[in-house]
Parts: structure tokens; C-alpha cells; sequence
């Protein structure tokens, strides 16, 4: 056994989230941690990693018994911790993010760059991931800083890699790239600790299991000797998530027009929706989708045709006057554009509403509370004090915090990009009854979302993008996961 955890106990300001739990970790083996938002697994491998210090319990790794654990400690051991929001400085490059903290240094006693340039240039090699160590982080894609984060934990030949929900910023090849890398470090007797939301990819890659529910320890074993069923009523106690929830209802006028609209990363998108419509948007990762939503919502400027809400035209590259023409946009990779630190949970869910009306009315706290509670009950958002800092909260109940700011701006057209990243299967089944329930009343809804099931469940149709174009409009009854993958990758052509 590499890690035996036991009687885990851990509170935050009197509220246990960790009661009693246990994980035991065998040498080269994928371990998935599993459990609902909040269930606690960040925290017990911030327990692990001495972000936090554990209330009771015992920690033994490597056959050392742990009695007080420093981030430093954990390290030196060879614990790394690839967290779940990225932790990089965008303002350095990629080899001084790798060595922060550990630089090599020459004879003189001084940094030497050149030899750290070229062993990240090395590694980066040694694992086909295609990143120049001298580039400056900020100008790096998404994905990119997530393989940098876990490269950089490879880096100092860990026994024990801690990944927590390392995929949600991947697409399907740099997923597959990454389970090989995992494959082939465990032939060499590394552990790993994988924490994910999402069933395909926890029976592709793990050995075995542990899942907790509200802090506590409920069952480990073979993943080989259980179903993605018979997970998720672990997970959540049952199966009703699986149920088809679709239903019709009538659509009002075309309320919004995309007339040969042209972008950045799209051109030439035709789309008539109506009030009242749920519309899925797909593609592989570039091919337009998750751009053309940033460019209605004026992120990014367009460069031809246009955009109509309620016959008017919307100016290009104003996503104030987007907002004005009621449109809302839930970005996606919640840690790069949603997050708001500095501020509590309240605050950064009234933040998009009051940008819209700030200019009209003083904010009115009590207001606001209301707002937030009627918020909570509807998402089941999981947190104590609506003042505390939002990073106080689980990862996927940040994320139902976003959709709850814009919500909150009561916008008609809510344009939704991968609005389930990091949300449990109990709770996306919520959201997903909720995006019905609203487009019931009339709100019309694009999702983008990589996710095909999510779109077959809610989406009344589809448009499949392939560099840059819509190839394919699929009705609601046509959606299916190979029918989708033929037209996303042009397998049809
Ligand atoms: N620093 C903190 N202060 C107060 N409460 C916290 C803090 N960190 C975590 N919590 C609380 O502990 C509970 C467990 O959170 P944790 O982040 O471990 O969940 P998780 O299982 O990782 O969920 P997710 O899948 O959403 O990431 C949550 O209710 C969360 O609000
Ligand atoms: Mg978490």
C-alpha cells in the first residue's frame, strides 16, 4: 500500500465536511476519487497535500506516518497535486512556472535558465506535448495550461500524482494523449489519485474506486466488478438522473437572427431561433461553436453579416449592448472567466445584473439575499454564508453560482457554454429539468457543450460545426452520439 488515509476528520469554521473518511492507495495503480459536488474529495487531498490541516485521522505514505503535513513535506515525499482550477502566472513563461520555487542553479550560484529551458524542452518531448518552454503562459490555450500544470507535476518524478478533474478543459485527442501518459507512467509503479465527473472516462482509465457522499466514506472496489449504474446510485443514493426528461412545447416568433454572420474561428452561420427553443451547439474543440457564442455575445468582434434580437440589430463587439438587448453568457472554464477572487459568493452573483442597472439603482443587500436564497434552493447550491469568499465553495457549486449570475439578469436568450464543467450527475440532471422548465416560460436557450448526451437530453436541435461551419442541423429525435461524431469529424464527407 503506497497511501493509507484513515478517520479523516476535517471542518471549516464548525461545519464537519470531512467525517471519518478513508482511502488507500496500492503502488501503480489509476485510483478514482468519486462523489457529488461537495461531497469533500478537494479537500481531503488538500488534507493529503497540507493545504489544510486535518482535524483527526491518520495519514500514512510510503510507509511514514504523517503527523504534520507542510505542502513543502508533501512534495519532497513525491505527492503532486495538479489542482482543479489551474494555478499558474500568466505573466511568466512556462519553464519559470515549472521551476518556481526549485530552480537550478549553476556553479555561480546563479539561475541557469539555459539548462532549465532545455530540460522543460526535455520533458515536454519525453511526453509529445507540444509547448514552447519559453512561451509566456498567458498566450497558452486552455488546454495547453492544463497539460502544462500536469506536466509540471511529472517533472518531479511524483509517486503519487493527485488529478483533480484534469479533463474538463480537453478535447478527446488530449484526453486520449493523456491516458497514455497515465498508462505509461504506471508501468514504472506511479499512483494515481483521479477525481472526475465523468463515467466514460472514470471506466477507461481506473483500477478502482472510492466514493463519498456528504463527507463520509461510503464504498471502494474494482471498478472492473461495478456499472456506471450502479455508481451513481452511490453517488447519489439512485438512479432517477437516467430518466428522458425531453418534452415539446410551442416556440414563439424568431427572436434571435444570425443572417450570414462571420467571426473570428466561424464564418457564414445562418440560424433562425425562436422564442422558447432549446438549441444545442457542437463541434470538436475549434470548430466554431464555443466562438461564435463569444461573438454574439461581443467578446470578440465580428467580421460580417449580423446578429438580430427582436428584429433589431445588434452592434458588433459591445457585449454591454448585448446585455442591454437581453442576452446572457455563462463563458466557459469557469476559473479563467467567470471567477471573480476578491469577492464573496453574493457578490459575484449579482455582478453581471448590476452592470445592466447599476447605473439606475443603489444595490439593495436585502434584495440581493432574497435573490441569492431563491437561487440556492432552485440550483441546490451547497455553501454556508452567501459573504464568504466564492473559492469557499466546491468547484461545481462555484459554477451553479455562474449560471445563478445570469439568471439573475433575467435576460430572454441565455447562451450556456459547457455549462455543466465540473457539476455531479445528480445536479446536471437538475439543471438540465431547469433549462427546460425555463425555456417553458419562454426563455430560449443555446447550449454549447461537448457533452453529446447532455444535448440529446434538452435540445430540440442541433447544429454540428466543423471548421468553422455548421455541416449538419440534426432535430431532436436524430441526436445521437455516432451520428454526432460523423459530421464533427467530417467522417461523412
Ligand atoms: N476553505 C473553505 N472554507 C469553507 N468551506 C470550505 C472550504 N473549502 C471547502 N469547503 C466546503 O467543504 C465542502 C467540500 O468541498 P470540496 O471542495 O472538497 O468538494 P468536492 O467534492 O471537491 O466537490 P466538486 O466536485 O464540486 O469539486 C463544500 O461544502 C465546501 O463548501
Ligand atoms: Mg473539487
Amino acid at each position: 500500500m503506497l497511501l493509507e488515509m484513515k478517520n479523516i476528520d476535517k471542518a471549516f469554521n464548525g461545519v464537519p465536511v470531512l467525517k471519518k473518511v478513508q482511502l488507500e492507495v496500492d503502488r501503480g495503480e489509476v485510483h478514482a476519487l468519486l462523489g457529488e459536488n461537495g461531497a469533500g474529495k478537494s479537500t481531503l487531498m488538500n488534507v493529503l497535500t497540507g493545504v489544510y490541516t486535518r482535524d483527526g485521522g491518520s495519514v500514512v505514505f510510503d510507509g511514514q506516518t504523517l503527523d504534520h503535513i507542510t505542502i513543502r513535506k508533501s512534495e519532497d515525499l513525491g505527492i503532486a497535486f495538479v489542482h482543479q482550477e489551474l494555478n499558474l502566472f500568466n505573466d511568466m513563461t512556462v519553464w519559470e512556472n515549472i521551476f518556481l520555487g526549485k530552480e537550478i542553479v549553476n556553479a555561480f550560484g546563479r539561475c541557469d535558465k539555459k539548462e532549465m529551458i532545455k530540460r522543460a524542452g526535455e520533458l515536454f518531448a519525453e511526453l509529445d506535448v507540444r509547448i514552447d518552454p519559453t512561451e509566456k503562459v498567458e498566450n497558452l490555450k486552455t488546454s495547453e495550461k492544463q497539460l502544462l500544470e500536469i506536466s509540471k507535476a511529472l517533472f518531479f518524478k511524483a509517486k503519487l500524482l493527485i488529478l483533480d478533474e484534469p479533463t474538463t478543459a480537453l478535447n478527446n485527442d488530449e484526453i486520449a494523449h493523456l491516458f497514455q501518459i497515465i498508462r505509461n507512467l504506471k508501468q514504472n509503479g506511479t499512483s494515481f489519485i483521479f477525481i472526475s465527473h465523468k463515467m466514460p472516462e472514470i471506466f477507461q482509465i481506473s483500477d478502482r474506486y472510492t466514493v463519498f457522499r456528504n463527507g463520509e466514506y461510503i464504498a471502494s472496489g474494482n471498478i472492473a466488478d461495478i456499472t456506471p449504474e450502479e455508481i451513481t446510485k452511490l453517488l447519489v443514493g439512485n438512479a432517477d438522473s437516467f430518466r428522458d426528461i425531453y418534452e415539446t412545447r410551442p416556440t414563439g416568433e424568431v427572436i434571435l437572427k444570425l443572417h450570414d454572420f462571420s467571426g473570428p474561428g466561424f464564418e457564414h452561420i445562418n440560424l433562425d431561433i425562436r422564442r422558447g427553443q432549446i438549441v444545442g451547439l457542437t463541434g470538436l474543440q475549434g470548430a466554431g461553436s464555443s466562438e461564435l457564442m463569444q461573438c454574439i455575445f461581443g467578446v470578440t468582434c465580428a467580421t460580417g453579416g449580423s446578429v438580430e434580437m427582436n428584429g433589431k440589430r445588434i452592434p458588433y463587439h459591445s457585449t454591454h449592448r448585448t446585455m442591454k438587448a437581453g442576452i446572457a453568457m455563462l463563458a466557459s472554464n469557469r476559473k479563467e472567466n467567470s471567477v471573480i477572487a476578491d469577492m464573496s459568493l453574493l457578490e459575484n452573483m449579482y455582478l453581471a445584473e448590476h452592470t445592466l442597472s447599476a447605473m439606475n439603482f443603489p444595490i439593495h443587500r436585502k434584495a440581493e439575499q432574497q435573490k441569492y436564497e431563491k437561487y440556492r434552493g432552485m440550483l441546490g447550491i451547497k455553501a454556508q454564508n452567501s459573504s464568504d469568499s466564492i473559492l469557499s465553495l466546491s468547484g461545481g457549486n462555484q459554477q451553479k453560482v455562474f449560471l445563478a449570475r445570469w439568471l439573475n439578469t433575467e435576460a430572454d436568450v441565455l447562451l450556456l457554454d459547457n455549462p455543466t464543467q465540473g457539476i455531479d450527475v445528480g445536479a446536471k440532471a437538475e439543471i438540465y429539468k431547469l433549462i427546460l422548465q425555463l425555456a417553458k416560460e419562454g426563455k430560449t436557450i443555446l447550449i454549447n457543450t461537448l457533452e453529446i448526451p447532455e444535448i440529446q437530453k434538452i435540445a430540440d436541435y442541433c447544429a454540428v460545426f466543423y471548421e468553422g461551419r455548421i455541416v449538419k442541423v440534426l432535430q431532436h429525435r436524430e441526436i445521437d452520439e455516432q451520428t454526432v461524431m460523423l459530421y464533427s469529424t467530417a467522417a461523412n464527407a
